[in-house]
């Protein structure tokens, strides 16, 4: 089956042209359209700007995805959650597909995406492989930071996450404050790297909690506390740190945060002994977490580990399009009438498939 996925929710416009079995899953074509520069000298997603700057380049991807192809089996489209500026541009995009084609449409929950990422190869032409439940996944990213536990197909279950700020926003924004462009994520890691992660002693909020909660706000304001006392300010109102604690400070920062997500992802996979452990989510690109929790889940029997490749790690359309697939193979369309954005879909208030 040929499915045209559309992914628009923050600032990537994403497609992807994807043929797709049970047993193998072949990318035709795909190309992202990154804002990052655009929203770089702002330090983060400006909604108004990323809504306008999809509406500009969503028909010419589209169009240059399309170029050799016939028109698709079907359409899946992120409907949710995300930027409503975002969203609105790829569902009235595929609402429009949709109708022009006569092509049935997939509304696609953007977590559900990120949870099908693990699916997604490097290879164009790869197996789609088959994940016994229980799965659990650690789903982690810019706006999301979330345990959900899948006990059978159809069925989603938040089992504990962040309280307050995701980790990738954490990760965001102490960057921000320390002059690292946005997205700070890959920039925080690539400094960890020369870092000494036991430099500074940063708090690990609700770590040894009851529960499978966490809380990355308290850690944020301990760091800038720390950076108060500890570092000069700039002129852009940011904190000046010589290069050996700079990477020190973003070791000891990033090791605080993958303590937080590896203990409670074991602790819940200890209690529900899941067949399978997914990382999905941008976060999942965070070298020390992928390596951290691999190692420490493959010594749990019973349990594999899987992580989505790198590219597919962060916010793209062939993941909304493998997502869409599952529903597709069993008819599940929505009329493209009844499909609207919804920044806030939860994906395990609706019951779906995985
Ligand atoms: O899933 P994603 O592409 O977009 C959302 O749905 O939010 O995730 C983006 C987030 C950003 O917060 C970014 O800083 C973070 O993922 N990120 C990382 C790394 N790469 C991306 N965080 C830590 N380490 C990384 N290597
Ligand atoms: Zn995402």
């Amino acid at each position: 089956m040929r499915i045209l996925g559309i992914e628009s929710s923050c600032d990537d416009t994403s497609i992807c042209l994807m043929d797709i079995t049970d047993e193998k899953i072949e990318i035709l074509a795909e190309k992202t359209a990154s804002q990052i520069d655009i929203h770089k000298k702002y330090g983060g997603v400006i909604p108004e700007i990323a809504g306008r700057k999809h509406a500009e380049v969503i028909t010419p991807v589209v169009e240059e995805i399309m170029k050799d192809f016939d028109k698709p089996d079907a359409i899946a489209v992120t409907a949710g959650p995300g930027l409503i500026t975002g969203l609105i541009v790829g569902v009235e995009t595929a609402k429009t597909l949709s109708y022009l084609w006569n092509t049935p449409l997939i509304a696609v929950n953007h977590i559900d995406g990120h949870i099908n990422s693990v699916k997604l190869h490097l290879e164009a032409d790869s197996p789609n492989q088959k994940l016994n439940f229980p799965i659990l996944s650690l789903v982690v990213s810019g706006g999301h930071t979330e345990l959900i536990l899948s006990r059978e197909k159809g069925h989603y279950e938040k089992i504990g996450g962040t309280r307050d700020d995701a980790a990738g926003e954490a990760f965001d924004k102490i960057a921000k404050i320390i002059g690292l462009d946005y997205p700070g994520g890959p920039k925080i890691s690539k400094h960890a790297v020369d870092g000494n992660p036991k430099t500074i002693k940063f708090p690990r909020p609700m770590m040894d909690s009851d529960d499978y909660d966490m809380s990355f706000s308290g850690l944020k304001t301990a760091a800038l506390y720390w950076l108060q006392d500890n570092a000069p300010k700039t002129e852009n109102n940011t904190f000046k740190l010589e290069p050996q604690i700079l990477d020190d400070f973003c070791a000891s920062f990033e090791q605080a945060i993958v303590d937080v997500l590896v203990e409670k992802t074991v602790k819940a996979v200890k209690q529900y002994k899941p067949s399978n452990v997914l990382l999905v989510g941008g976060v999942s690109a965070n070298a020390k977490l992928r390596e951290t929790l691999k190692n420490t889940i493959e010594h749990i029997s019973g349990t594999d580990f899987h992580l989505s490749a790198l590219k597919y790690s962060m916010d793209n359309a062939a993941m909304i399009a493998a997502a869409g697939y599952n529903y597709a193979k069993e008819g599940k369309f929505t009329n493209w009438r009844e499909v609207q954005a919804d920044p806030n879909w939860k994906v395990y208030q609706k019951v779906e498939n995985i």
